[in-house]
């Protein structure tokens, strides 16, 4: 339990987002390597772990990705303000007065997205919405040279949001940043950790992926790699059990366990392994719930895609407030989603396979 908390706030604290994903990657090694019959990274930076040695099963892929929404460093002003480019989806009120780390040459550096005092705005404009094109990170240097000299800050440095992992107010739930996706590297770690001793009927993978927020471009490259025959995608779902947000936008609530993704804009399940995983949660006593999106997009859709196609899916731990400094999971989702997979992982042989790829 206490283990499991460490790794899962390690995680929700590493600095890595798209494209700069190192420092996950890192940790992500460190867990599975013990784990895994052998590790390798792709042409993009994913790192794919296969549980056994294995030939002539089918190969399950299970996909999480390691990036998180950040920022690039675009340039830096005469008068040593950072101006920056984002990665991944961000609305324009998440990113104002905000604390930011930019991993430089040098190391790391503090800043944040200064907001105009309201004594300055007129009543009138009070409501309005700083737009991302006119903010800046403050770093405190004292001109561009300081900036670049003293601090280090060149253009394309990454940025992360600067927010510590706690456990709120003694509750089952997490407050974090990044749990798009760490829950999801974290799932793989801990479902290799229970499979283990276990003589599986399959080849089982677990791919760490890069640039998820950006457009799936790590499953892309590592469903090519891998060649899978099922793809179970491990993500954060859209929890909608809060003030403002509706069931018409989404469905989860923490702690009514892992979702199952039946639509979203990137894709559509494999209607068998849909009907199957709901079956083996059934015998398992895990609840499940159901999520359709109209937007978000998630790596299953480049594992559905890859070779002819694929049976694929996503698995969701439910998730407050996604794509900003700080999120809210609950510990028992993801007890729970690591459960269910590792009982649909335990069921999967050839026959299984077959059954499900096949179209009546
Ligand atoms: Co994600």
């Amino acid at each position: 339990m206490a283990r499991v908390q460490r790794l899962l706030e390690e995680l929700s604290n590493a600095y890595a987002p798209t494209g700069f994903e190192a420092p996950v990657r890192e940790i992500f090694r460190r867990e599975i390597v013990p784990l895994a019959h052998s590790v390798e990274t792709d042409g993009l930076g994913s790192v794919v772990a296969r549980q056994s040695q294995l030939d002539g099963v089918p190969k399950i892929m299970l996909a999480g990705h390691m990036d998180e929404v950040g920022l690039m460093v675009k340039y830096i002003t005469l008068d040593g303000y950072v101006k920056f480019q984002t990665l991944g989806g961000w609305l324009d009120q998440s990113l104002i007065n905000q604390r930011w780390v930019i991993a430089t040459k040098n190391g790391h550096v503090h800043g944040l997205t200064g907001i105009k005092t309201p004594h300055v705005i007129p009543a009138d404009a009070r409501g309005k919405i700083f737009k991302r094109e006119e903010m800046f990170i403050d770093v405190g240097a004292t001109d561009k040279e300081d900036a670049e000299q003293r601090l280090g800050i060149q253009p394309g440095d990454p940025i992360a949001p600067d927010s510590k992992f706690q456990v709120l107010n003694d509750s089952p739930l997490y407050l974090g940043k990044a749990w798009d996706d760490r829950i999801g590297v974290a799932a793989m770690i801990e479902i290799f950790r229970s499979l283990k001793e276990t003589t599986l009927r399959n080849a089982l993978y677990g791919v760490a992926t890069v640039q998820e927020e950006v457009g799936l471009r790590g499953a892309q490259t590592s469903s090519t790699l891998v060649s899978p025959d099922i793809g179970i995608n491990l993500e954060s779902g859209v929890a909608a059990d809060y003030p403002g947000i509706t069931q018409d936008e989404a469905q989860e609530k923490l702690g009514d366990g892992p979702g199952i993704f039946l639509h979203d804009a990137s894709m559509l399940p494999n209607l068998k392994l849909r009907d199957f995983i709901v079956e083996v949660a059934k015998e398992e006593s895990i609840p499940v719930q159901y999520e359709i999106l109209s937007g978000y997009g998630e790596d299953g859709a480049q594992m559905q895609r890859s070779r002819s196609g694929i049976p694929a899916i996503n698995i969701s731990v439910p998730t407050r407030y996604l794509h900003s400094h700080n999120g809210v999971i609950h510990r028992s989702d993801f007890d729970n989603a690591i459960a269910l997979v590792v009982a649909v992982i335990k069921r999967l042989d050839q026959s299984e396979v077959d059954r499900i790829s096949k179209f009546d």
